[in-house]
């Protein structure tokens, strides 16, 4: 194996065709930041969009800017956009509320949709607010004519076969997955799941937190159902950004909201006292929408519109591959175990297993170099290849190198753990 240079990153980092996105972005000197498959860095685009929103529209404009800055819009507005990165058609995603809000939202309909059926199908693995909210659902609907509402768990490479057993799959109301394991980085087949899915009558939920932004995603072509995801992830809309949901036009006019609010209503300013759905994706909002949050995620989704996906998917890959490659080389010793998804199912992220892991990271990050950890002991390293080198990558490598070669992890200062890891 030959060895790579530092000098081999900076000669990649001069040939990319996504080179000239990282100065869109304000990220810090000094700085190595792998950790935008939880926080997404932020665009310079944003902060001035949101200085605008306050001076501005709220500052100067007031209760105005709801039409003449069209606030009022701003969900349906920047839905179109993610449709974009989804696959999805602009009239089937709406920006509204949190991820776990829109899985609960979307999860009852679900059920609604299938009410002979008492399964909801997922994977231990999935991340545990998609498991809570299905769990705290079951809890608040009761039993069905059919017996108790479940959530069922099969490890996620079994999700197909346990569609195959004809009593189980004939239960199963919805399949409820998250597209890119925030764990592992392993994607699932979307269109093969779904086809599965909809072969044993059951619906379909993805959890797009780690796709949408990441890699290509074809919602329509998978003929999903059901979809939610993060903004403030790989979408870069900021912490706590408004999150998103999918919901396929065949179903739109089906869906009766458990969360009947007002910006849902077909006629919101008419105060009726009777609930009557808007058409379409608008009856999935429920109340007023955080502006100025919106107005950062929705100047982000510009500046990652601009990107053509296809070379972010190559870039993020090619990233991920030198950071393996790299630890490899210089961290062999170390009794890291890669904990990544194999490559042809990666996401935009890698693991490495080591049983220090939490003690680790904190030395990575006090040497600048930021990725973040998830217990039991995976070290998580995300990339964002609209903002992320090759060069960092090596000198992310390098700080690890040294961090292990000095055991400067091996302190109580590191090995006591903060509230968010
Ligand atoms: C797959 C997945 N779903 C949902 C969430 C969180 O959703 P929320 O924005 O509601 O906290 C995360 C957060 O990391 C996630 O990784």
């Amino acid at each position: 194996m030959t060895t790579i240079t530092r000098a081999d990153c900076e000669a990649r980092d001069r040939a990319d065709p996504l080179a000239s996105f990282r100065e869109r972005f304000a990220l810090p000197e000094g700085i190595v930041y792998l950790d935008g498959n939880s926080l997404g860095a932020l665009p310079k685009a944003a902060a001035l969009r949101v200085k605008h929103a306050v001076e501005r529209e709220w500052g100067a404009d007031l209760i105005k800017s709801w039409n003449v800055h069209r606030w009022i819009d701003l969900p349906q507005r920047a839905g179109a956009k993610i449709a974009r990165l989804v696959g999805a058609k602009a009239s089937e995603v709406i920006v509204a509320d949190s991820t776990s809000v829109n899985l609960f939202k979307m999860l009852a309909a679900a059920l609604r949709m299938r009410p002979g059926r008492r399964v909801i199908l997922s994977e231990p693995g999935n991340f545990p607010t998609d498991l809570y909210v299905a769990q705290g659902l079951i809890e608040m609907l009761g039993d069905r004519p059919g017996g108790k509402l479940e959530l069922k768990l099969v490890p996620g490479e079994q999700i197909v076969g346990a569609l195959d057993d004809a009593a189980l799959g004939a239960d199963v109301a919805v399949v409820s997955l998250t597209h890119v394991n925030y764990k592992s980085g392993r994607i699932h087949d979307m269109a093969a799941v779904t086809a599965k899915a909809h072969a044993a009558g059951a619906l379909m939920l993805w959890d797009l937190a780690h796709s949408a932004g990441a890699l290509p995603v074809d919602l329509g072509a998978a003929k999903a159902d059901f979809a939610v995801g993060c903004g403030y992830k790989y979408l870069n809309g900021g912490p706590g950004a408004p999150a998103f949901l999918f919901v396929a036009e065949r179903h739109q006019a089906a869906i009766r909201p458990p969360l009947a609010g007002w910006m849902g209503h077909a006629h919101p300013f008419t105060f009726d006292v009777g609930y009557e759905p808007a058409p379409g994706i608008a009856r999935n909002l429920c109340g007023t929408p955080p502006v100025l949050s919106m107005s950062a995620l929705d100047a982000a989704l510009d500046v990652m519109l601009e990107a053509d996906m296809g070379a972010l998917r190559a870039k993020s890959l090619a990233l991920g591959d030198l950071f393996l490659a790299l630890v490899e080389q210089r961290c062999a010793a170390h009794g890291f175990r890669n904990g990544s998804a194999a490559r042809h199912e990666r996401g935009s992220q890698v693991g490495l297993l080591h049983p220090e892991g939490y003690a680790i990271m904190q030395a990575l990050i006090a040497r600048g170099v930021i990725g973040d950890f998830r217990a039991p002991d995976m070290l998580r390293f995300g990339f964002a290849p609209l903002y992320n080198r090759y060069a960092e990558v090596w000198d992310a490598v390098d700080a690890l190198a040294s961090v292990m070669d000095t055991r400067a992890w091996d302190t109580p200062q590191f090995k006591a753990r903060a509230a968010v890891t």
